[in-house]
């Protein structure tokens, strides 16, 4: 082992870790000290290949010379400037520059700091919009099971994973949801979009049959569910959701904080499967994991219906203190820039036959049950330890830490592969590699 790079805390009781059991943490734990590219370095000094992209954010990988130095910049020049009645140049750029990278006239951008707090913005804006436009008792919204939309109450509500839900009670009321779109029997080892599942998404027909359109806000899905296992949508899936939507006034948002900047080899997945939403909610790779930062692209026509009244009275009760933080705003130019100057979405497109095929080499190993593959995501579902349902996958990622020097994610009994859009065929093949063994230590 090498010298220690960082000291290594001596008391972790403190710090009372998110989305973690703390004590198995505690009592043996995970540190990472420095990061560059592709790899992370341990506080012990080991290297170890990112599989995850940190926590599906640093498309543009760790650490990049460019994104750094912007940083570096911006906190010399100007920390804070109130994004309430005041701005800075750079939270105009990054806007126009969001803009154009989105489809159509998704050309408004309203910033925030988080997944989470971006997609409780889009759906107060979805609920504000038909407020404004006189049709105020619009007020349901619609989520799907197996979604994941962050951690407000917005956001959990809309969500569809029972652990984050159960403790919280209700919630926001006025809320239902659609099916999963994953079916294993029907469905097992795709890659990309499963040919069955499309029609599910007529239960939306079904769902306004029961509540009536004129009570229903919004309708959000991610396109790919990411957090629940990587579940691409069906073929011909999301082309019926927006179609449904158009035919009963219902705003169609899409949660893009994973499949945004390039995961899915395009800008956003509203490119790749040729969807356009009324909402984009994004987060996690415009910055590549740098700064905090998150936000909402909105239809021209949403941003135009709030513009009427006098013209120094707010148009929308609704901000952050660090929305369009000049930190952020500086890292989200310098990534943008990254993004096309090595043409990484693109990269991620060309890639994606060969991380799809590498993945699959991993099927046949022992509890195995399926494992999905989209851009440059993997899901491989385990089978779960006789009632001790999340263990095998924890000690999957254990070992992958520990001993072959991988990092994953995991989420329940199944692992998430999602390297950063840098990756080599190489690294690609390293990583499954790697957890092939893990997965093999585990048994
Ligand atoms: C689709 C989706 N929405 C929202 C969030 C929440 O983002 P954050 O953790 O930045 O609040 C996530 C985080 O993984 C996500 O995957």
């Amino acid at each position: 082992m090498t010298a220690a790079l960082a000291p290594i805390p001596n008391d972790f009781e403190s710090f009372w870790m998110p989305f973690t059991p703390n004590r198995a943490f505690k009592r043996r734990p995970r540190l990472f000290a420095r990061a560059k590219d592709m790899h992370y370095t341990t506080a012990d000094g080991r290297t170890v290949i990112d599989g995850a992209a940190g926590l599906w954010c640093t498309n543009a990988g760790h650490n990049r010379d460019p994104i750094v130095a912007a940083i570096k910049r911006q906190a010399e020049e100007l920390d804070y400037v109130p994004a309430f009645q005041f701005a800075h140049p750079k939270s105009f750029e990054l806007a126009s520059r969001i803009a154009a990278l989105a489809p159509c006239d998704l050309n408004r951008v309203f910033f925030c700091n988080s997944g989470s707090e971006a997609v409780d913005t889009a759906l107060k804006i979805a609920l504000a919009y038909h407020n404004v436009r006189g049709e105020g008792t619009r007020t349901r919204l619609i989520g799907r099971e197996r979604g994941y939309h962050g951690v407000g109450f917005g956001g959990i509500a809309v969500g569809g994973i029972v652990a984050n839900r159960k403790m919280f009670g209700p919630a926001l009321g006025g809320v239902d949801h659609l099916p999963a779109t994953y079916n294993r029997e029907q469905q097992a080892f795709t890659k990309g979009e499963p040919d069955w599942g499309a029609h599910l998404a007529d239960e939306l027909e079904r769902i306004v049959a029961l509540h009536d359109a004129s009570t229903i806000a919004a309708v959000i899905v991610e396109p790919m569910a990411g957090s629940t296992g990587v579940l691409p949508p069906p073929k011909g899936y999301l082309q019926r959701l927006r179609a449904i939507c158009d035919r009963h006034g219902l705003l169609l948002i899409f949660d893009e904080v994973i499949t945004g900047f390039g995961r899915l080899g395009s800008a956003f997945a509203a490119e790749r499967y040729g969807v356009t939403p009324d909402m984009i909610v994004f987060a996690k790779g415009i910055t590549s994991g740098s700064v905090p930062m998150g936000g909402v692209i909105a239809r021209d026509g949403i941003y135009q219906a709030f513009m009427r009244g006098p013209e120094h009275v707010i148009e929308l009760f609704h901000g952050y203190t660090y929305s369009a933080h000049p930190l952020a705003c500086a890292a989200g130019l310098a990534t943008l820039d990254v993004y096309r100057d090595e043409d990484l979405f693109a990269r991620a497109k060309k890639l994606e036959p060969f991380f799809a095929a590498t993945a699959m080499t991993l099927k046949d190993l022992p509890n195995v049950l399926d494992i999905r593959t989209v851009g440059l995501a993997a899901g491989i579902d385990l089978a779960s330890r006789p009632d001790a349902a999340g263990l095998r996958a924890y000690e999957v990622m254990e070992r992958g830490f520990h001993e072959q020097n991988v990092m994953m994610r995991i989420a329940g009994d199944s692992l998430a592969l999602s390297p950063p859009l840098i990756a080599s065929e190489a690294q690609i093949s390293e990583i499954f590699d790697k957890v092939g063994r893990a997965i093999r230590a585990a048994g």
